[in-house]
């Protein structure tokens, strides 16, 4: 059972790491004591009634059908008044006290903003002010406030990190918030939590939460465009980029490619992963990616170039050379 529910690993949304998801952990704790409270009741008094079966009743001794005519009490008070109070209680709770506390505050009262873009399937991430773009991969300061805006370039998605906060859809035409906070330094694990398609499971992110300098040194990098290639490999492999079908889709800083059909690529080899972290961000993965990206990711909008021996060679080579 433990294992179907997906317990363990690192999307833990009882291991709260925010003031919003531990308040979403308590409720969890809260709603679950209060159904197995209502389950022992239960329980128990069906082995009461089970133990006392065949005893005469209380109330009138020369009733011939005892027990048969239950108490006002126990019908009214207990089938009724009881549990409605019981579920009033636990609304309150979770949908007023709870919803209230997770609800996004006024973008004024936040640090700074990150813009999150749904696609089918990875999510972008803009730091407005900035020209940074990254893809799958989110980074924020320690102890921050983060105005976090939700968006999509297609499809409903939803943008969940359960150990930093509850999920918030992304509507198109529609600009949804949430705070996203963080208390410990560390990474966290993301999720589309709203079926979008075929690799809708395909669709993870991982939040990089970073001391404060750090971040900054961090963010001034991946505004800055890329670098020029160093090797005549790595030049080979721009010309190839630059001349063949790639540039339509992908965008990288400082070059004429300005796609924005699939990820921007400006800094990739600063990534860890590819794919909606689908795969490691490795130089053999990233040539099986780009060779065949429909075997790891059936359905997804990069077609197959047949692209193989020296050119494949030269084109990975630029790729990594994008720290
Ligand atoms: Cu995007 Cu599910």
């Amino acid at each position: 059972m433990l294992a179907l529910a997906g317990c363990g690993g690192s999307q833990d949304a009882l291991d709260p790491h925010s003031h919003a998801a531990s308040d979403i952990a308590n409720l969890f704790w809260v709603m679950m004591a209060v159904s197995f409270g209502g389950l022992a009741l239960i329980t128990g008094l069906l082995v009461f009634a089970w133990v006392r079966r065949g005893r005469r009743g209380f109330g009138d001794p020369d009733d011939p059908h005892p027990g048969e005519r239950a108490s006002w009490f126990v019908v009214v008070g207990m089938g009724v008044v009881f549990p409605l109070m019981i579920v009033a209680a636990l609304f309150i709770v979770g949908n007023w006290a709870i919803l209230n506390v997770t609800q996004a505050p006024a973008a004024s009262s936040t640090d700074m903003t990150v813009d999150a873009v749904g696609h089918q399937w990875y999510w972008e991430f803009r730091y407005p002010g900035t020209k940074a773009v990254t893809a799958g991969e989110l980074h924020i300061p320690v102890d921050t406030r983060v105005n976090l805006v939700a968006t999509t370039e297609d499809v409903i998605h939803s943008f969940w990190v359960p150990e930093l906060n509850r999920k918030i859809d992304t509507i198109p035409g529609q600009q949804n918030r949430i705070l996203l906070y963080s208390n410990k330094v560390g990474v966290f694990r993301g999720q589309c939590a709203e079926y979008c398609g075929l690799q809708h499971a395909h669709m993870g992110m991982l939040v990089f939460v970073q001391p404060k300098a750090q971040f900054r040194k961090w963010l001034r990098q991946q505004a800055s465009p890329a670098a020029p290639p160093q090797t005549s490999l790595e030049r080979r492999g721009e010309q190839a980029f630059l001349s063949g079908p790639c540039a339509s889709c992908h965008a990288i800083r400082g070059t004429p490619a300005r796609g924005f059909v699939g990820p921007d690529l400006t800094h990739l080899a600063s990534r860890t992963t590819l794919a909606g972290l689908t795969i490691p961000n490795t130089r053999g993965y990233l040539a099986r990616w780009i060779a065949d990206s429909q075997h790891f990711k059936p359905g997804n909008q990069m077609p197959d170039f047949h692209l193989a021996g020296s050119r494949l060679d030269a084109l990975v080579a630029y790729l990594e050379s994008l720290k």
